[in-house]
């Protein structure tokens, strides 16, 4: 059985002392939580402080990104063993506003990946669709190109410390969320995908979230799919009731 994952994103929002703040409520509300793994993905310089704060909780705080070199002249980057060091234990690599608006590329993102395993990092790689390109007809196309040349290479070792965030581009903030059928469908193709890539065994134990306009009112029908193994929210996760409501989806 895959065990949930609910992770906040929570792009570039908050202040040290805001996310601390909300740290403190949510750890409260979500004590004893066990069957639910629970991750939020902060900026770069709030990365400590929410660590600290979330120490001995059952709350993991990871970064938005990070660089495939370990040090050196590269102005402006981060490490991934600069965010172990800051207490993260995940990463969230790919997401489509990096691919957007910076530069993402599949090889930079394979990159990424290779480089916060290496420091054993979970990664969570982000894939999916810009509206057009569901519009003609290529989504399956396009994800597939993300998930195979994104973990080229990857081993079935690598793979027990991958989550994979489908992330259709028009559902991001708007609103628009994929209905769960539409997200089941594209879950189903990520996973027939790994399949081939690393046979079912190991397909079968990665968690597949859905991202995009993910709310306490339609996470459970998401999650009922049985493809869909968690959500990466942004909006949603911003605020602690709403992401104490999306972790206790089954109640
Ligand atoms: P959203 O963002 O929940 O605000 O749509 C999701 C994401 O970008 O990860």
């Amino acid at each position: 059985m895959r065990t949930p994952y609910i992770c906040g994103n929570w792009k570039m929002n908050k202040t040290i002392a805001e996310g601390v703040t909300f740290i403190e409520t949510a750890k409260a509300a979500l004590a004893g939580i066990s069957d639910v793994e629970i991750g939020i993905g902060a900026t770069f310089t709030a990365l400590k402080s929410l660590a600290d704060a979330a120490n001995g909780t059952n709350i993991k705080i990871g970064g938005q990104d990070c660089y495939w070199e370990e040090s050196g002249a590269f102005t402006g980057e981060i490490a991934p063993s600069m965010l172990k060091d800051a207490g993260c234990s995940f990463v969230i690599i790919g997401h489509s506003e990096r691919r957007q608006f910076f530069g993402e590329t599949n090889e930079t993102v394979n990159k990424k990946t290779k480089a916060a395993l290496a420091q054993g990092l979970q990664v969570i790689v982000c894939v999916g669709e810009m509206l057009e390109e569901r519009e003609n007809g290529t989504t399956n196309k396009v994800v597939e190109d993300h998930v195979k040349n994104g973990l080229v290479s990857l081993t079935a070792e690598d793979m027990k410390s991958i989550v994979i965030a489908y992330e259709p581009v028009w559902a991001i903030g708007t609103g628009k969320t994929a209905t769960p059928a539409q997200a089941q469908e594209v879950h189903a193709f990520i996973r027939k995908t790994l399949t081939d890539m690393f046979g079912a065994a190991v397909a079968d134990g990665v968690r597949i979230q859905y991202g995009g306009s993910v709310k306490p009112d339609n996470v459970k029908e998401l999650m009922s799919q049985p493809d869909v193994d968690g959500a990466l929210v942004g909006g949603a996760a911003l605020k602690p009731d709403s992401f104490e409501a999306l972790v206790k989806f089954k109640s």
